[in-house]
């Protein structure tokens, strides 16, 4: 796992641009939190089904597995660098609103509600809705569609080690039920980007704990400094439909920004541009 120097202060000077985005656009990108009181609330425009070489999925239940571009593009490099191309099944990516309620129901049906309400988000709460969650199995043997087995494995282990690399987090652990309202799901994977990811593991937080965490650096007064390359900070959307979000350079720049689907946006500057080294 990256470790990198993480630090909080106040920046050296404010940002010369900014970008206009409307008060809706705190339900888009990579670092929405959704859960039972945050539902999923707007469409995902980009996605896509995943390249043949890790399609294979091997469930009825979901032959054709899509996921939003960057998720998918990162998934494939992530397989890539665990050599599991072979050893590891995608189970299931993007849902529809209706998919996710048939497959609620039809958990409800055969396992209860207790059951359900512990593995299956209810319908319109489920980060699956998105496309920036994916589940990922063992391969071999019959593939359990709700509770694939991911844990305990040589394979399951390397992959868990290397997803924050790639902008991967495991999104339900142990010991956050509470939080999450969910139970621990070791094959449940959420995109949410690099280095959101390696700061999320690095100070073991959940997705809920790392949004309301982020509040914590507010444009201009306090932002959190991830290695030598990573800005970040959050600006609360202020009341009125049309908002301006100070970066860097304008639309030009490095900067990348996400509704929180809560209150506001969290903006990452990469020094070395968008998309820039990985490894931070
Ligand atoms: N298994 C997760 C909680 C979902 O249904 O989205
Ligand atoms: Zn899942």
């Amino acid at each position: 796992m990256i470790k990198n120097r993480l630090e909080t202060r106040k920046p050296d000077q404010l940002h010369d641009g900014y970008v206009r985005l409307k008060r809706s656009d705190i339900h888009k990108g990579k670092l929405l939190l959704v859960n039972r009181s945050h539902p999923v609330r707007s469409e995902t425009n980009s996605i896509v089904s995943l390249p043949a070489d890790i399609l294979r999925a091997d469930h009825s239940e979901e032959p054709f597995i899509s996921l939003e571009l960057e998720c998918s593009s990162q998934l494939s490099r992530l397989l890539g660098a665990c050599m599991a191309k072979e050893q590891i099944t995608v189970v299931s990516g993007y849902r529809s609103a209706e998919m996710q309620q048939r497959i609620y129901e039809e958990s409800v049906a055969e396992h209860g509600e207790a059951f359900t309400n512990s593995y299956v988000a209810v319908p319109g709460a489920s980060e699956h809705q998105t496309g920036l969650a994916v589940d990922v199995g063992v391969r071999g043997g019959k593939t359990d569609y709700i509770r694939p087995s991911f844990a305990g494995s040589a394979i399951s282990d390397v992959f868990r080690e290397l997803a924050p690399e790639y902008g991967f987090i495991q999104r339900y652990q142990e010991g956050k039920e509470a939080v999450t309202g969910i139970a621990c799901e070791p094959w449940h994977y959420r995109y949410v980007g690099f280095p959101h990811s390696a700061v999320m593991v690095q100070y073991g937080l959940c997705l809920e704990e790392y949004i309301a965490f982020l509040k914590r650096f507010p444009y201009g007064v306090q932002h959190l400094y991830f290695g030598d390359n990573y800005e970040i900070y959050y600006v609360k959307a202020e009341a009125g439909e049309r908002l301006e979000l100070p970066i860097p350079h304008g639309d030009s720049g490095n900067s990348e920004w996400s509704g929180n689907n809560e209150d506001g946006f969290i903006v990452t500057v990469c020094a070395r541009g968008k998309g820039g080294d990985d490894v931070g």
